[in-house]
């Protein structure tokens, strides 16, 4: 054993000790990594320094197939992030600087201050997503997050009866107009089609049910939009209850991963528009993609 766990908080997530994602790592100490996120499904490794983008980007490709997305575009041209596999989730512009009010894409980010599980929007879903903090806030800004698999065991066996067999279409246009963003167009509703997901799934690393919802889940395969909408809804009610809640308070240097076929999470408010939040994101896949995609969230 070349780790060693601590929670996270009580009862909750666990903090890696004894790894450094910039050094080159074993298979065993992969595996390692790979079994303690089986079991807490969000793991923190702390540095003193942040990992570059490279050395992050070499850790990622050890837990699966890598998202290679918009993180370009979504930083412009120039990107201040360029690389394809990086996801810019902090609030900077290309010169550095905190985005404008009016820059568009702080109102898209603000989505991420409602309860979701990333990519849930996509046939082929994200399995962990990996955060390093390079530039972090004095306080505020924790990212909180909730354990599926522990809701599942503790929903009451009879409003379990049934949900197995549902199946939930998931949009990525549902949460950016409930997060406060403008209507797309038909076009853009085209272009970025919802997927389905099975409400229950086997969370295979773990062996333990889990529940699969979140704010891009939208409809329920066979039900009326209102009770469909009035199911998710009294779910996520029931799985966001504090009892379920856990955060990680950010250090310059944390690498947070967690699993997203197991759990919910979200971004807190902060003062963005008097601190720097530098968050760069990969994101894993449960199979390799033959070209990029373009919706992050
Ligand atoms: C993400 C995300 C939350 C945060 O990177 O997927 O939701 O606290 N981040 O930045
Ligand atoms: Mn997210």
């Amino acid at each position: 054993m070349t780790i060693a766990l601590e929670p996270m908080t009580p009862g909750h997530g666990a903090r890696i000790k004894g790894v450094d994602i910039r050094a080159p790592m074993d298979a065993a100490t992969v595996g390692e990594i790979r079994a303690a996120l089986a079991e807490h499904a969000v793991c923190v490794i702390g540095h003193d320094t942040p990992p570059t983008d490279e050395q992050h980007i070499a850790f990622s490709g050890l837990l699966g197939p890598m998202e290679r997305g918009a993180g370009a575009q979504l930083s412009g041209p120039n990107g201040r992030v360029p690389r394809p596999e990086i996801i810019d989730q902090g609030n900077m512009d290309e010169l550095g600087e905190i985005y404008a009010d009016d820059d568009r894409r702080l109102a898209y980010k603000r989505a991420n201050r409602l309860w979701h599980t990333d990519m849930s929007f996509y046939d082929n879903r994200a399995t962990f997503s990996a955060l390093v903090g390079h530039a972090v806030p004095p306080s505020d800004a924790d990212t909180q997050f909730i354990d599926m698999r522990e809701v599942w065991d503790a929903l009451p066996e009879s409003r379990k009866a049934g949900l197995e067999d549902l199946v939930v279409s998931h949009s990525f246009w549902h949460s950016r107009v409930l997060g406060g963003g403008p209507e797309p167009t038909e076009a853009e509703r085209a272009k970025n089609p919802p997927a389905k997901h099975r409400m229950v799934h086997l969370h295979e690393p773990s062996g333990r049910k889990s529940l699969y919802i979140a704010s891009h889940a939208f409809a329920i395969d066979g039900w009326p939009p209102d009770e469909a909408r009035g199911l998710i809804e009294e779910l996520m009610a029931f799985a966001t209850r504090p009892r379920f809640v856990f955060a990680h308070q950010w250090r310059l240097g944390d690498v947070l991963i967690w699993d997203n076929l197991a759990t919910m999470h979200r971004a807190t408010p902060f003062d963005d528009r008097v601190f720097k939040r530098d968050m760069r994101r990969t994101t894993m896949r449960e199979r390799a993609e033959a070209s990029g995609n373009s919706r992050v969230a």
